[in-house]
């Protein structure tokens, strides 16, 4: 591989750094391309630009695969949990047994939410959709911890760390109790942190609720699944929040809402509505295929489809595996099911799809096993924010560390060129 790449404008010749990753990743690296060339770069979607240098995830979309630190998804999903994967995610390496039990302990110092956060929270009307909520909620949280954090300070990092993962996942529970009128659970600090997260959601003051291991772990495990995915949509925003030295619950909110859009991960709730609209239209799965080919109609199959992988994403593959065991467990015979094989087996042998590597995604399972883990559809996507959330917290700190500068992108001005006032009566 050369060491830079030649570029020629207007007849001058210009070299640029080729900067080659860990894993091979060859860029080009033209921070000085504008002050050399007078030019920039146009890049829609930012489909072939680095945003940054991360260690955290290697990602390979034409292979699929996809390593949190190094360790792969396949490893980690098999032998790990959430809280280690966390811990691994943000510290870069995998806890000894002492520091991962400090890191829960850490954690359970912030657990309690400031009982005026309820207050907002009952400002909301019950139908207002839980992300929206949830978004609210994380921003209101810098109301209540106005410290800034010192990102100098190895212990301040620590604690907002903790403090992050504390708080935002009782009140990511909160937006679904306000749903069903529940009154609001508070953490027990004596239990782990995926059992909290199904305490808090589900145990009712008038009856005993018993964990059910099976659902445990494939909850445990569709965390593992979310937990990091290098500079996807609301990852970038969080650190695009963060470049501004916004705090990390306000870089967060924002990330919360860029989660939101069904493009991104309100593609799991999106999936489950296609599946109901189907069926509630007679089941056929051919019809929605044809639909989502057609160039004239707007829909698209939903769950299918990825910016980087350009295979099988290998989460789906986990996910599917589990999704068979869980339902098979639970006994779970939905129709809803039968038809979400019937289009995986159908977009699969597509030539439409084939042709355009349009695989199922991770959203496209996740959907599945949260509605038969009786997880309501509206809550899917803020599932999706809490397993994301160890890696949104692992980019803003890494970001802060590394001391980026703030991101501020250019564009191609197309707009109308210099032209003098008009008075009202001459337009
Ligand atoms: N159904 C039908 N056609 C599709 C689909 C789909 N789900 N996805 C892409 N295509 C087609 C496009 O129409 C386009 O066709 P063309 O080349 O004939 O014009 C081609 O495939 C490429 O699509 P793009 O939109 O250019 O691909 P891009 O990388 O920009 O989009 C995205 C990726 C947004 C995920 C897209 O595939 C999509 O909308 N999928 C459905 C939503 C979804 O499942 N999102 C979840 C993503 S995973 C996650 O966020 C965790």
């Amino acid at each position: 591989m050369s060491k830079t790449a030649i570029l020629e404008l207007d007849g001058k010749r210009y070299e640029f750094p080729i900067f080659v990753g860990s894993e091979n990743e060859v860029a080009i690296d033209v921070e000085k391309l504008r002050a050399l060339t007078g030019a920039i770069t146009l890049d829609p979607g930012f489909k072939n630009s680095g945003s940054c240098k991360s260690e955290i995830t290697y990602l390979d979309g034409e292979e699929g695969i996809l390593r949190y630190r190094g360790y792969s998804i396949e490893d980690l999903s098999a032998n790990s949990n959430f809280l280690e994967v966390s811990y691994l995610v943000i510290f870069g390496e995998l806890p000894t047994a002492k520091q991962l039990k400090d890191f829960e302990t850490d954690i359970r110092k912030y657990t309690l939410v400031n009982e005026e956060m309820k207050g907002i929270l009952d400002g909301f009307p019950k139908h207002a959709h839980p992300m929206g909520v949830l978004s609210s909620l994380t921003s209101a949280l810098t109301a209540f911890n106005p410290k800034v954090v010192n990102v100098e300070s190895e212990k301040d990092m620590y604690d907002a760390v903790c403090k992050t993962m504390g708080k935002f996942l009782v009140i990511a529970t909160w937006t679904y109790r306000k749903t069903k009128g529940y009154p609001l659970n508070y953490y027990d600090n004596t239990k782990g942190y995926v059992d909290n997260f199904m305490r808090l959601m589900f145990e009712l003051p008038t009856e005993p609720y018993e964990i059910d291991p099976v659902i445990k772990n494939a909850i445990d495990k569709l965390f593992i699944l979310h937990a990091e995915h290098e500079q996807n949509c609301s990852t970038s925003t969080v650190r695009m929040v963060g470049s501004s030295h916004a705090g990390l619950f306000a870089s967060i909110s924002a990330g919360v809402s860029a989660l939101w859009g069904p493009l991104h991960g309100g593609a799991n709730q999106a999936v489950l509505e296609m599946l109901e609209e189907i069926q509630n239209d007679g089941g056929d799965a051919e019809k929605y295929l044809d639909k989502a080919k057609d160039k004239n109609d707007p829909f698209r199959l939903m769950g299918f489809g990825h910016r980087v992988y350009k295979n099988f994403d290998p989460r789906a593959r986990i996910i599917k595996k589990a999704a068979d065991e869980v339902l098979a467990k639970l006994g779970v015979d939905d129709p809803i099911l039968a038809i979400a094989k019937k289009l995986e087996e159908r977009a699969l042998e597509d030539e439409y799809f084939k042709s355009r590597s349009l695989y199922p995604n991770v959203d496209f399972y996740s959907g599945i096993i949260y509605r038969a883990l009786g997880i309501p559809t509206e809550m899917f996507t803020v599932m999706f924010a809490i397993g994301r959330l160890p890696g949104w917290i692992a980019q803003w700190k890494e970001m802060r560390v590394n001391k980026e500068p703030i991101a501020r992108p250019r564009q191609v001005y197309v707009g109308e060129t210099l032209r003098s006032y008009k008075k009202m009566d001459d337009r």
